[in-house]
């Protein structure tokens, strides 16, 4: 007896009948914002597959990858943050979420070693007092509104590496909290930070994103920098850094992450000055002024 073999209603043959019934099962998720995303991250993946035509193997080494990544991360490693700096999404990120108006100081990534808990120090307070090697330096500034107006009372949760290019997580023991500090604005929106000049330093590279920096050929160094989150009661915090002009990994940061604006002089004393009486600092020492700008909160 001759039988008729009947297509399924979504029958799959190509490559692209996948990509469609794929997305076609989606079509019914409930919440419009997941659906949109799934959507895209469907389309997008299987764009990719098709366009490098993935091999098994290249297919399983992928897989083999992320589950290395998941291994790696721990209370203090996050490997997938680090994955998602070095590819620039991180930045990407930043940039679609906090567009700025003209004059505003502009962010940054957070990257991976902010801790709670800084110690509250005075004006012209080291956060720096055991970076036996470190240049020291000065670091002040204003913060202010759009128009000008200094804000008093702005804290700056302030952190970076020590000098031999190690925040203080990346220790043995992580215990004491070193090369962090906040401050407070005075009334005429001042602030004045006593550190060492910021290094270049190497991202954490023993583990599957140091790898794939390596295959791909790229460095895993940081422009020195200063971490900086800033904020004020009616203003909208920002997370930023300030670079070391002189630096010559401003052009090639392994995390894409300098912008011109926050690009600072740190300007090298070797004559004794105002410092000198005010903090007893002997030269050679450093001074950095930046002034940070910030938004309003969204009402
Ligand atoms: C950092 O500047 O602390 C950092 C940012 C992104 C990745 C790794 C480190
Ligand atoms: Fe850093």
């Amino acid at each position: 007896m001759e039988t008729t073999l009947k297509t399924p209603a979504h029958a799959v043959t190509t490559e692209d009948d996948i990509t469609a019934e794929v997305l076609r099962r989606i079509e019914g998720t409930p919440e419009p914002r997941r659906r949109r995303i799934m959507l895209a991250l469907v389309r997008h993946l299987h764009a990719f597959v098709k366009e490098v035509d993935l091999t098994e193997a290249e297919w399983f080494q992928g897989i083999q990858f992320l589950t290395d990544t998941g291994h790696m991360c721990n209370d203090i490693r996050q490997e997938f943050i680090l994955l998602s700096d070095t590819l620039g999404v991180s930045m990407v990120v930043d940039l679609l979420n906090h567009r700025k108006p003209e004059g505003a100081t502009e962010s940054t990534v957070f990257g991976p070693f902010h801790r709670d808990g800084a110690p509250e120090l005075p004006a012209g307070g080291n956060m720096a007092p055991h970076d036996a090697t470190g240049m020291p330096t000065i670091v002040s500034g204003r913060v202010l509104d759009l128009t000008g107006r200094p804000i008093g009372g702005a804290v700056l949760d302030v952190w970076q590496a020590d000098t031999t290019g190690l925040y203080d997580s990346q220790y043995a023991d992580t215990s004491e909290l070193h090369m962090r500090g906040k401050y407070r604005t005075d009334q005429d929106g001042r602030f004045l930070i006593r550190t060492s000049r910021p290094v270049a330093y190497q991202i954490p590279s023993d583990g599957p994103v140091g790898k794939m920096l390596k295959a791909t050929n790229r460095h895993s160094w940081r422009p020195a920098h200063i971490h900086f989150v800033v904020s004020a009661d009616g203003y909208e915090p920002v997370t930023t850094h300030i670079f070391d002009s002189i630096d010559p990994y401003l052009v090639s940061d392994a995390v894409v992450a300098v912008k011109d604006s926050l690009i600072c002089r740190f300007v090298r004393h070797d004559t004794t000055d105002g410092a000198t009486d005010r903090f007893g600092m002997t030269p050679p020492f450093c001074k950095a002024e930046f002034d940070f700008v910030l938004k309003p909160a969204r009402a």
